[in-house]
């Protein structure tokens, strides 16, 4: 028996969705438990692309059990669409899929409430969402006021709940906004029809998780956004509104910690971010161009560009520590091929001018080798770079660790040692194929 969670280490867009379709061959069932369709994941095989926004990547191998777990904000209109999308393309989507009937609905109001606020954030404060609701989704869980899928599921709760909150919500859409009310009768419909083609899909999901867990069929729990996006441990208040790390496998699945056994982090041979927010080793120049480009670089859900820069070994030392990653997947080592050089932040220098800084250094320039949690110092912060040899050829589709250049081999090496974890997986493109396995995280098999 194993089960795996595989969790962004860096601001989303890892290369999870990848990872996740190349694992199911050995998981039963592959479970979100967090964030909704903020997420793009995207997954190529025989040269079709599908990118995946609610339901977990898992469902393009025939055979395995999906599930969207209770931590999951789901608009019903948006996984409606996706369903719709796989069939299109000769996916099957039916007794493979369950949605917990715990998880949160988002509403039209919601997606109103995050553009609007958005809209009219001052520029530095803007963070950039994706525009879907998940904010508004989330607080409304928080606050006690959210509509979940079992309600959805009963036409008069569900209607005595919207009646509810839409008393609140349309004077702040009228009086804060300035925009249009929403009608209740035109929402009731509208949702009473999504809730017509999801029924059968709906389930308590954590108690069937368990009953596979119980009979020892492996599990994979799949983590979108990304541990910088954390609401917790993140770049705050520039992160998504959900638990992104490890950590909120339990809560958002109803799986307890004694039931995971290994924690896969997804790391991203540079980085990148999308919307606003600090980024430490971000590079506005001709590099940053150039991995831009060359990584194809580009929001799977919004198609904005993503800002890009060096790896950032403080931020993924971070994320070791709230995740206890137990292996690695490095994924696009490719896009580095032809650099003459290649960059890692080690440390971070700070030189205070206002002699806040609590570290001993009081008033002189300081380093951190952890993240800092005051977002005027993190602004600050400049990159110690370690500077390493790049590679000119191609390590694009290779398939054996012995065929990679000797430079990428020392890149792998020094980021395991900086990390202290061991690289299993190492994703050399966007094919299925293109990878190289040195240790299989689910069935732990050394190659
Ligand atoms: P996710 O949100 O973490 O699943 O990642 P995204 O799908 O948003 O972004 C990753 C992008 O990189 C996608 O376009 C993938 O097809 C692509 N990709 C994944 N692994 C590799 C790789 O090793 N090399 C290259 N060149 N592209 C990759
Ligand atoms: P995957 O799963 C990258 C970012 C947004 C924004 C912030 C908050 O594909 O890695 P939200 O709409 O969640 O309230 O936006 O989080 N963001 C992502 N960035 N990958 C994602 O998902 C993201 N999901 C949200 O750009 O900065
Ligand atoms: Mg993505």
């Amino acid at each position: 028996m194993s089960n795996i969670v595989v969790a962004g280490a860096q601001w989303g867009d890892e290369g999870k969705g990848k990872i996740v379709d190349l694992l199911t061959e050995n998981v039963s069932v592959v479970a979100r438990f967090q964030g909704g369709h903020n997420a793009g994941h995207t997954v190529v095989i025989n040269k079709k692309k599908f990118i995946l926004h609610l339901i977990p990547s898992g469902i393009l191998h025939k055979g395995k059990i999906c599930i969207i777990g209770n931590g999951v904000v789901i608009d019903p209109g948006a996984l409606i669409q996706e369903i719709k999308g796989l069939k299109r393309k000769g996916i099957p989507v039916g007794k493979n899929l369950f949605i917990s009937d715990s998880a949160h609905v988002i509403m039209p109001y919601h997606t109103a409430i995050d553009n609007q606020s958005e809209r009219s954030a001052k520029k530095s404060k803007k963070i950039g969402t994706t525009g879907r609701g998940i904010g508004p989704a989330y607080m409304d869980k928080m606050s006690r006021a959210g509509i979940r899928i079992a309600d959805l599921m009963d036409s008069r709760v569900f209607r005595e709940k919207l009646k509810a909150n839409l008393s609140f919500v349309n004077y702040l859409l009228v009086n804060k906004y300035k925009t249009r009310r929403i009608s209740l009768e035109k929402i009731y419909a509208q949702y009473m029809k999504h809730a017509a083609f999801l029924e059968t899909f709906v389930t308590d999901t954590s108690v069937l998780l368990n009953k596979y867990i119980e009979k020892g069929r492996n599990v994979l729990f799949e983590g979108a956004q990304g541990t910088l996006l954390d609401i917790d441990h993140g770049t705050y208040p520039f992160v998504t509104s959900s638990s992104a790390s490890a950590g909120g496998v339990c809560t958002g699945l109803g799986v307890a910690p004694t039931r995971i056994d290994g924690v896969l982090g997804v790391v991203k041979a540079y980085t990148t971010r999308v919307g606003g927010g600090p980024f430490v080793t971000e590079l506005k120049d001709k590099i940053g161009e150039y991995l831009r480009l060359k990584g194809g670089e580009y929001g799977a859900t919004t198609g904005r560009p993503r800002r890009c820069g060096w790896l950032d070994a403080v931020g993924l030392r971070y994320a070791v520590r709230i995740n206890g990653f137990t292996d690695i997947a490095l994924t696009k080592l490719d896009v580095l091929d032809g650099m003459d050089k290649i960059k890692v932040c080690v440390a971070y220098k700070y030189d205070d001018p206002y002699r806040s800084c609590s570290c001993s250094k009081k008033g002189r320039s300081c380093r951190f080798t952890d993240i800092p949690h005051n977002n005027r110092i993190l602004e600050a912060c400049r990159p110690v770079y370690k500077e390493l040899e790049g590679w000119s050829i191609s390590t694009q589709g290779a398939k054996r660790f012995k065929d990679l250049p000797k430079q990428a081999r020392a890149y792998i090496k020094y980021i395991e040692d900086l990390l202290g974890v061991k690289v299993s997986l190492i994703s050399t493109g966007e094919k299925r194929d293109e990878v190289i396995v040195l240790k299989d995280p689910v069935t732990g098999r050394k190659k």
